[in-house]
């Protein structure tokens, strides 16, 4: 029997042991997992300023302001693709869209204060981001309504829908970012810094 303590290491041996060092150093740099890609990131943010944009900054009704709210609806499209056939398995909708029977397990769990830790959004983060955009999609198509189709033109109620659904989200928002801010502190990481890096730290 050969004793590699005892004879130089083989051509083969370094092999092993080489790879073992990687193996090793793989396992360091894994405890962080790249859950947000690039695309993801660009998409929240651009998302994230455009609809505060469109509330506080254009002027109602403005080109820029028909412009910006037909960008929203075209990254939500983007997105959606993104979330059906884009490689990220983190952000991918069959991983992490809930069923009703998932949500209140989840919704259970958090109320007894044992929420369970995702990689990527968890049950409530889910329907919250399903709904930012749903109503961010109504809320261009409502627009469009409004300027685009003569019957409508005038008419108070489509206005007003666009109206409730703006003042919808803006009032979503803080409870998106407060969700957020809770779920970072239970579990000990910065869910919003993750957003804008990419990484969360590996399932422990
Ligand atoms: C998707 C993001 C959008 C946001 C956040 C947004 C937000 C708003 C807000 C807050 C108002 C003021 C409502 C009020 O207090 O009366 C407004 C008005 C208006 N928006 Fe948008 N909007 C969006 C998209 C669009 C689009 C895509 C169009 C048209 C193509 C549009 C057309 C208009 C018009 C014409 C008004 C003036 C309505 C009036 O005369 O009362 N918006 N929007
Ligand atoms: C202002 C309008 C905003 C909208 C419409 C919005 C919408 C969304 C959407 C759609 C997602 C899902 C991202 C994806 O998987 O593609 C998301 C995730 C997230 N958003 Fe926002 N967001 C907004 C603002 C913010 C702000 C201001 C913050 C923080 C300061 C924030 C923090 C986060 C975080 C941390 C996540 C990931 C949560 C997780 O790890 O599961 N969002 N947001």
């Amino acid at each position: 029997m050969q004793d590699s303590s005892e004879h130089p290491a083989s051509p083969l041996e370094s092999k092993i042991s080489a790879s073992t060092d990687n193996a090793n150093a793989e396992i360091k740099t894994h405890n962080k997992v790249r859950v947000w890609d690039l695309g993801v990131r660009i998409f929240h943010w651009s998302l994230a300023f455009g609809f505060l944009s469109n509330f506080f900054l254009t002027e109602e009704g403005s080109d820029i302001h028909e412009y910006l709210g037909y960008t929203l609806v075209a990254l939500i499209a983007w997105r959606i693709l993104w979330g059906l056939i884009g490689p990220n398995p983190y952000a991918r909708f069959a991983n992490f869209v809930p069923s009703p029977k998932g949500l209140l397990a989840y919704l259970k769990a958090a109320q007894a204060g044992q929420p369970p830790r995702y990689l990527s959004h968890n049950p409530a983060g889910a329907v919250m981001m399903l709904t930012l955009m749903a109503l961010i999609v109504a809320l261009g198509v409502s627009g469009w309504m409004m300027t685009e189709i003569d019957a409508l033109w005038g008419e108070d109620w489509i206005e007003e829908v666009h109206e409730f659904l703006a003042n919808a989200v803006m009032l979503l928002v803080p409870l998106h970012i407060l969700g957020a801010v809770i779920e970072s502190r239970r579990h000990r990481e910065n869910l919003v810094f993750s957003m804008i890096q990419g990484d969360k730290r590996a399932q422990d």
